[in-house]
């Protein structure tokens, strides 16, 4: 198999450090309620009937932990996973060669499945539908269709752009499951729960401070966990008080919602150069200096949950809570 398009991996006796700090089991996995209850049924009834999980949808903002639940799913259904993403698959000869390779039962992970080809997407229907693909060997006149069966499988797909998605695909899809920013003290859990596996000492109002500091994202607050634990090694004595992650979070420009200098820049941006808006996304991008794309997918997300945004017919609007947040003068109308 092609190492570039598919890696497999088995999640229980994995060894790398990044990943070993990755939930393995549901019951490890914090936050996310709905969507894990829901899932804890689904297995369990999957596994009394003997047969493999329904394919699974989970969208979502980036960060979330879409990765790591369709491990958990694989791990839960005592099954291999293949991990694979939408534009890794270049040709309908790739999902075939991945699809045939499967074993009865396996998960199959597809990241970013909205950047699939749309000629990989059709043959993906009937994978998905009746476990069989059709495959056209040779060219012109003497071409020939070959239907192969594939094992049964599960096919968990992942994605920050459902709305992307085509309608075909999504509804071949039994189980959708969008996931939410955490709250803070989910947040608050998932650092304390990473600093014991790393061994760092943290009070619990540090851990706090970084979990509000990390737009509602474990992926955020594991890593800032990480930068702090260098301050407090290299300024203290290895402790995380909450002195230590405070001065150090502002050393790392990350304010107190979890704004960092990109947000910031995009946020004053709108405010200096477009009187608060509306502003169109391309425009905000060319002055800026980021892609407009990881502006909608990565940025703007945060920023309309927690109301320091709006999307209009017209443009992107602040709020004045942008106003209040960086004390300055709300303007009149
Ligand atoms: N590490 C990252 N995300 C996590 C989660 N949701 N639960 C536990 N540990 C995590």
């Amino acid at each position: 198999m092609d190492e570039r398009l598919v890696s497999s991996e088995h999640i229980i006796d994995e060894d790398s450090f990044e990943q070993s700090l990755r939930p393995k089991l549901l019951i490890q996995y914090i936050g996310q309620e709905k969507v894990k209850q829901n899932l804890k049924v689904f297995i369990e009834a999957a596994r009394m009937r003997q047969e493999s999980l329904d394919h699974v949808l989970l969208y979502g903002p980036p960060g979330l932990g879409k990765t790591t639940l369709a491990t958990i799913i694989a791990n839960e259904m005592d099954v291999n996973i293949r991990t694979t993403s939408g534009p890794a698959v270049e040709r309908p000869g790739d999902l075939a060669a991945i699809l045939t390779a499967l074993e009865p039962g396996d998960v199959l992970f597809i990241d970013e499945i909205h950047r699939l080809q749309r000629s990989v997407e059709e043959v993906l229907y009937s994978a998905l539908e009746d476990f069989c693909i059709d495959i056209v060997i040779g060219k012109g006149p003497g071409a020939r269709s070959v239907r192969l069966d594939l094992p049964p499988f599960t096919l968990v797909g992942a994605t920050t752009r459902v709305g992307l998605l085509t309608a075909p695909l999504r509804d071949r899809f039994g189980v959708h499951s969008r996931l939410e920013y955490y709250k803070v003290n989910e947040l608050t859990n998932i650092v304390e729960r990473t600093a014991a596996i790393f061994d760092i000492e943290i009070d619990q109002t540090a851990s706090e401070e970084i979990a509000r500091r990390s737009r509602g994202t474990p992926r955020i607050a594991n890593r800032l966990l990480k930068r702090v634990r260098d301050f407090a090694q290299v300024k203290g004595n290895g402790k995380i008080t909450a002195k230590i992650a405070v001065d150090s979070l502002e050393k790392l420009q990350v304010d107190r919602l979890g704004l960092d200098h990109i947000d910031q820049k995009l946020l004053l941006g709108i405010i200096e150069k477009f009187r608060g808006g509306p502003v169109g996304l391309d425009t905000i991008a060319a002055t800026i200096g980021e892609e407009a794309q990881t502006i909608e997918e990565v940025y703007e997300p945060y920023l309309l949950q927690i109301g320091f945004l709006q999307r209009t017919p017209r443009g992107r609007v602040i709020t004045p809570e942008v106003y209040h947040h960086f004390q300055l003068e709300v303007p009149n109308e």
